[in-house]
């Protein structure tokens, strides 16, 4: 029931997606590079990818640009999602597969050599991502990364409370209505923090599991496949 809000939200947002995020997002487009710097394949490397909630395409884009020959398969609930998402990656299509589903339920398929995921986990509540996290060391090949961008909270309440308000500081002071959005976080988000996430990758068979970068209750973490 929760994620029919989630996807009414992001149904509704999708076209405005792209110009909204980075008002949203401490540091949105500076992640990008970043995480691609993480992956540790080469560049000529026929990489078999998936994009978990992969909205508008944003992070699909990243990878199919830096990896000739990467395929991709961008994974949403959304249908306008999918939608601008197909448009994003039109000069792309050959390498791409749009694939609607929920990742909490579906199959979200097997054999890649790269998870990438921005935004989106943190819709699911405690016991549905600990399920998740073993459902995608099964989908990655020996060798294989999961990488995870996300909205996260802090080690105590204290310092949650204090991420947020100085969250919500970022989003005034961008213009945005900072009430709006907190409310809708309130409602729709179920985030948890980089510690557990961390332990639930282990958990699931992950190694060099670590979180990589940070800032408030925003961070990049993952592992990978031996
Ligand atoms: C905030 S957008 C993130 C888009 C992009 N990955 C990025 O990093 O900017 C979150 C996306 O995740 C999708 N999503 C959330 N929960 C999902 C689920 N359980 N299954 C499939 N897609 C989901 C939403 O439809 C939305 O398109």
């Amino acid at each position: 029931m929760r994620l029919d809000v989630v996807r009414a939200h992001f149904e509704a947002e999708a076209f405005d997606y792209d110009g909204l995020i980075p008002r949203l997002i401490p540091h949105y487009h500076e992640q990008h590079g970043l995480m691609l710097e993480l992956i540790p394949f080469e560049r000529e490397a026929s990489l078999k990818v998936l994009d978990l909630g992969a909205g508008t395409g944003v992070l699909s884009f990243l990878i199919l640009q830096a990896f000739p020959n990467a395929t991709v398969v961008a994974f949403d609930m959304a249908d306008n999602m999918i939608a601008a998402c197909k448009k994003n990656l039109s000069a792309y299509q050959e390498r791409v597969k749009l694939h609607q589903g929920n990742f909490a339920e579906d199959d979200v398929g097997s054999e890649y050599d790269l998870v990438i995921s921005g935004l989106a986990i943190h819709h699911l509540d405690e016991p549905e991502k600990q399920k998740l996290y073993q459902d995608l060391f099964h989908a990655v090949n020996p060798g294989g990364l999961l990488l995870i961008r996300d909205t996260v909270t802090g080690a105590t309440p204290q310092l949650t409370q204090q991420y947020e308000r100085l969250w919500r500081q970022y989003m005034k002071a961008n213009g945005e209505d900072d009430e709006k959005w907190f409310q809708n976080y309130l409602k729709e988000d179920r985030p948890s923090s980089v510690e557990d996430q961390l332990q639930w990758l282990k958990s699931a068979g992950f190694e060099e599991v670590g979180c990589h970068w940070r800032y408030l209750n925003f961070a990049i973490f993952g592992g990978r496949k031996q």
